[in-house]
């Protein structure tokens, strides 16, 4: 088992010891799972290939590491508890053994259609205890996982599919989302329409919605699951084989398909959870993310499941039935830990404090954020009302490339401030450059967050494209991973994240590429041109703001182009692109050489209509006045 660090002095000496010899100091980590094979070498590197390779030639399982390595201690103990939509509804609770079985079960279902180690296995499921052991199966038997957000579009899920190559789509018939029933079969059989990789489709049934049936393609999951065999060996994988892709947006192009690998992943995601949660032995944790994110990966099912914890997976939405819902959970399951993201927070703030007022909140102990920066207010409510003042709020600065959480306090050790999310965990070393890649070193800096030397939960590449991999995070600075977020460190030595510095919004904690949302807006037949940008939202830290050049305004009105924009965003890509405002304008500012001086644009969109800066390049000064001008009328 993990040691968890738990004296301040403990932390300092560890981080010490991370830095000035990293290899020996994962070593250690390392040694505490359970691996067929020892690794030869610890690290092979550079940032220059790239090429980052952790516990060279090891062998293992992942999931030998949360099920045989626990079972003789834990295994009545409940790994997952599911927490259902409606309240009133029976729960679900899989001891370790039970999950185990199921998991084992349904390698052997993809088995015997043909699924095997290196093979892709897209998932795109709701909320349901399925989804965990679906992907847990794939760790068993060497399959790459690549779980896609069931509110992705149909356009989106086939986009992923095809670039993965994926052989399975395993789904739903539908997922219930607070009073809504949402067609995920329909959607999975729509993406299919494009993708010729996907030979079968294996269906959970949660909502007994009505779906198409392709008989020589679809199958039901309690149906392959009856008869299936309940003994199996895990897969030999080495260290650096790929455990699962997982898609996200960029500032160019079409996502990205983040590569982690089985060895380091495992290590970094299960010593990052202990020590961040300070989980203990009994408690019962709550990551209220959904798994098609990588907190849902990291720090629903891994992390804790490797620690052999209890992780609480809920299948609704915080305001279902009403705003108390994850207060009513924490009280329902004496919920020790609690990790939420900011967005959330400030949406339940708005809703009014009675939802939380009287509820027994007395078991929490720890109190986490994610996803984006939370503001002084948020932070204080939730260390208020949710922890009664006596709860230490980890915020927690990670990114699905980083595979766990990098710049963190450790609960009750490390002193939080609100706003900043404090030090860097151990093996992380973080460097904050100027825009020519100089140092700023020292304390009351401020600059773009690289990190100089590799951790065992990095990423390795992205899938098909390693060019693609070594152009976005190692070829703005030399040598150095490059986050593409924006940092302050303070006078205490304190890192406060400022947000992307790329064209990059993060919408409630999601990432979403501007021009990913520039391209859908484009599709639609009126649109010649447009441009996305960010601004201040109150709930959902950023919303999307888009300047819009149309051609002919003559069919449906400003009203209905604007909601035909709309439509036409969610179809491409789904709800959460789909733009807060909208503004239509004659043209959009540009330099001489045709470039669109995005700068003005945010300005514009954060209600600033001055400080520009220089704009001796721009073609033509009338057309900011104009945009200036019809967002003031409103937009
Ligand atoms: C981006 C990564 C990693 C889990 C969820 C998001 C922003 C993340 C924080 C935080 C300020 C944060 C960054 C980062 N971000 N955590 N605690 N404070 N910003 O994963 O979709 O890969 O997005 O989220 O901008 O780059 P993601």
């Amino acid at each position: 088992m993990i040691d968890k660090i738990s004296t301040l002095g403990g932390y300092i000496h560890e981080y010490q010891k991370s830095v000035e010899n990293p290899q020996a100091f994962w070593s250690r980590i390392a040694e505490s799972f359970f691996w067929r094979k020892k690794w030869d070498k610890i690290l092979d590197w550079n940032f220059t290939e790239p090429k980052i390779n952790w516990f060279l030639d090891g062998k293992l399982n992942i999931t030998e590491n949360i099920f045989e390595r626990h079972l003789f201690t834990r295994g009545d103990q409940p790994a997952i508890i599911w927490e259902p939509n409606e309240p009133n509804d029976e729960n679900r609770v899989l001891s370790y053994n039970e999950l185990f079985l199921e998991v084992k079960k349904f390698a052997n279902v993809m088995l015997k259609l043909g699924v095997g180690k290196g093979d892709r296995v897209a998932i795109y499921m709701p909320m349901v205890p399925e989804l965990a052991i679906a992907m847990l199966a794939c760790a068993r038997i060497g399959a790459i996982h690549s779980i896609v957000f069931a509110g992705f579009s149909a356009n989106s899920l086939a986009d992923r599919i095809n670039d993965a190559e994926a052989k399975l789509v395993i789904t739903s018939d539908g997922a219930y989302r607070g009073s809504k029933i949402i067609p995920i079969k329909d959607i999975v059989d729509e993406a299919l329409e494009n993708c010729s990789s996907v030979e079968k489709v294996v269906m959970v049934q949660r909502t007994n919605t009505e779906v198409a049936f392709h008989d020589s393609r679809d199958m039901w999951w309690h149906e392959a699951m009856v008869n299936a065999d309940e003994d199996n060996k895990a897969e030999l994988m080495d260290a650096e084989d790929t455990l699962f892709i997982l898609y996200t947006s960029g500032s160019t192009d079409k996502p990205k398909g983040i590569v982690h690998t089985c060895g380091g992943y495992m290590v970094y995601s299960a010593y990052t959870f202990k020590n961040v949660f300070q989980y203990s032995d009994g408690d019962v944790y709550f990551c209220s993310a959904d798994i098609g994110w990588i907190t849902g990966h990291s720090y629903i099912v891994y992390g804790p499941l490797l620690n052999g914890a209890t992780t609480v997976m809920f299948e609704g939405i915080p305001t279902y039935p009403d705003a108390g819902r994850y207060w009513d959970i924490v009280n329902k399951y004496g919920i020790a830990q609690f990790y939420t993201a900011p967005t959330a927070i400030r949406s339940l703030i708005s809703m009014g404090q009675k939802y939380v007022e009287n509820k027994d909140l007395s078991s929490l102990k720890v109190l986490g954020t994610v996803g984006e920066p939370i503001n002084e207010e948020a932070w204080h409510w939730y260390h208020d009302h949710v922890g009664k003042n006596r709860c230490p709020i980890v915020d927690t600065w990670w990114q699905t490339e980083t595979g766990g959480i990098s710049i963190s306090p450790i609960a009750g050790i490390i002193p939080t401030k609100p706003g900043f999310a404090t030090l860097p965990q151990p093996g992380i070393q973080p460097i904050i450059v100027d825009g020519d890649g100089n140092e700023l070193s020292g304390k009351s800096v401020e600059g773009n967050l690289c990190i100089k030397y590799p951790w065992p939960g990095m990423l390795r590449t992205i899938w098909g494209d390693h060019e693609r991999f070594k152009k976005t995070y190692f070829s703005t600075f030399e040598n150095l991973y490059f986050s593409g977020d924006g940092v302050k460190r303070d006078e205490d030595g304190y890192y406060r994240i400022l947000g992307r510095v790329d064209d990059v919004i993060n919408v409630s904690g999601h990432r979403m590429g501007t021009a990913e949302v520039e391209n859908a807006i484009n599709e639609h037949p009126l649109v010649n041109e447009s441009a996305v940008v960010g601004f201040p939202h109150d709930i959902k830290g950023q919303g999307i703001y888009a300047f819009v050049v149309c051609g002919d305004l003559s069919t449906g009105g400003e009203e209905g182009i604007k909601t035909s924009i709309r439509k036409g965003v969610t179809k491409i890509i789904g709800p959460i692109a789909k733009p807060d405002k909208i503004q239509l304008v004659r043209a959009l500012p540009k330099t001489r050489s045709g470039k669109i001086m995005r700068r003005i644009l945010r300005k514009i969109a954060q209600g600033d209509y001055s400080n520009f800066g220089d704009i001796s390049t721009l073609l033509d000064t009338s057309v900011v006045e104009e945009i200036i001008k019809g967002a003031l009328e409103g937009v």
